[in-house]
């Protein structure tokens, strides 16, 4: 099933009419901002969000501030991911990083830049009861931080050669599927939604987010540049424990079914509007890109 790209369309429109300064002495940090920000990207947490908005019964245009705050805080995860001190990758999004376009130091702080601005934009932004609000921004932060995303790629830069099987699950748990997850509770937690289609969803979240990891492994290894708009054989060249150096890449390709049947099952039991959300987790298994 075809990649719901009506959603992705309204999120970059969404995206490329934000401005972060009105500062002549800060456009070039904006610009670097911008630069990352706009080079294109799946988009798939802002359009999960919505899928999850629709899937609830609410116009997914509501929750634009809150789905662009989850592609601004991963964007930052992109730059810093790519500096020398991590990845060291100098491809992203089909484009030169941001640190080899703009330095390093204006890398880093285009990183905390978008991180910032992300909370800003919901508390400013996001319409809805404020204490409803606030959760929402508790848990996207929640998500982003050292029981979430942070401690998740602490844990690949250091742990990395002494992983056992469950202990790579909890990395990818916590590195992509925390985020991943929010694009999922912060929608739920807006609307105040409460009915037993918000514990399939949780369930549905959790699953798709370490599937989303494991293709990520498995496209390292079997991707092309040109189509992923990054290097590929990144995870080789640092060492690192992968999907696909822990099991293989056969068995990496079976864990990946098994996780989209998984996440596929949950949904089932999420209401009768889940239609995009199965599309996004059909087009999550079988991306190339
Ligand atoms: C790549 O994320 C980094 C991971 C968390 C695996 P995406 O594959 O969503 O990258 P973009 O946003 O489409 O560039
Ligand atoms: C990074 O994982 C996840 C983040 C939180 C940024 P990877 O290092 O595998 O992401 P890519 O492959 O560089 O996009
Ligand atoms: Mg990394
Ligand atoms: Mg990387
Ligand atoms: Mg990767």
């Amino acid at each position: 099933m075809a990649y719901p790209t009506e959603l992705q369309g309204r999120v970059d429109a969404y995206l490329s009419g934000l401005r972060f300064s009105a500062e002549p002495g800060t456009a070039g940090l904006e610009e670097a901002m911008r630069y990352s920000l706009l080079a294109g990207g799946k988009r798939i947490r802002p359009v999960l969000a919505l899928a999850t908005a629709e899937a609830l019964g609410r116009e997914p245009s509501e929750l634009l501030p809150l789905a662009a705050a989850l592609e601004l805080i991963h964007t930052y995860s992109l730059i810093h991911d790519d500096l020398p001190a991590m990845d060291d990758d100098a491809l992203r999004r089909g484009q030169p990083t941001c640190h080899v376009a703009y330095g390093e130091d204006v890398a880093i702080l285009a990183g905390d830049g978008l991180f910032a601005e992300a909370l800003r934009l919901v508390l400013e932004r996001q319409t809805g009861a404020p204490a409803r609000v606030l959760r929402a921004a508790a848990e996207l932060v929640a998500a982003a931080g050292v029981d979430g995303m942070v401690g998740g790629q602490f844990l690949d830069v250091t742990a990395a050669g002494d992983l056992d099987a469950p202990g790579l699950r909890r990395l990818h748990e916590l590195k992509t599927g925390r985020l991943i997850g929010a694009a999922v509770e912060c929608p739920i937690l807006v609307t105040g939604e409460t009915g037993p289609a918000t514990i399939a969803l949780r369930r549905f979240a959790a699953e798709l987010g370490v599937l989303f990891q494991i293709v990520d492994d498995i496209l390292d290894v079997t991707g092309e540049e040109s189509t992923l708009g990054k290097p590929q054989g990144s995870d080789e060249r640092h060492g690192k424990r992968t999907y696909v150096s822990v099991f293989g890449l056969d068995r990496a390709r079976e864990l990946a079914e098994e996780s989209h049947r998984g996440a596929r099952e949950a949904l089932s039991g999420a209401g009768e509007t889940t239609q995009t959300l199965a599309r996004i987790t059909d087009y999550i298994l079988t991306r190339q890109t």
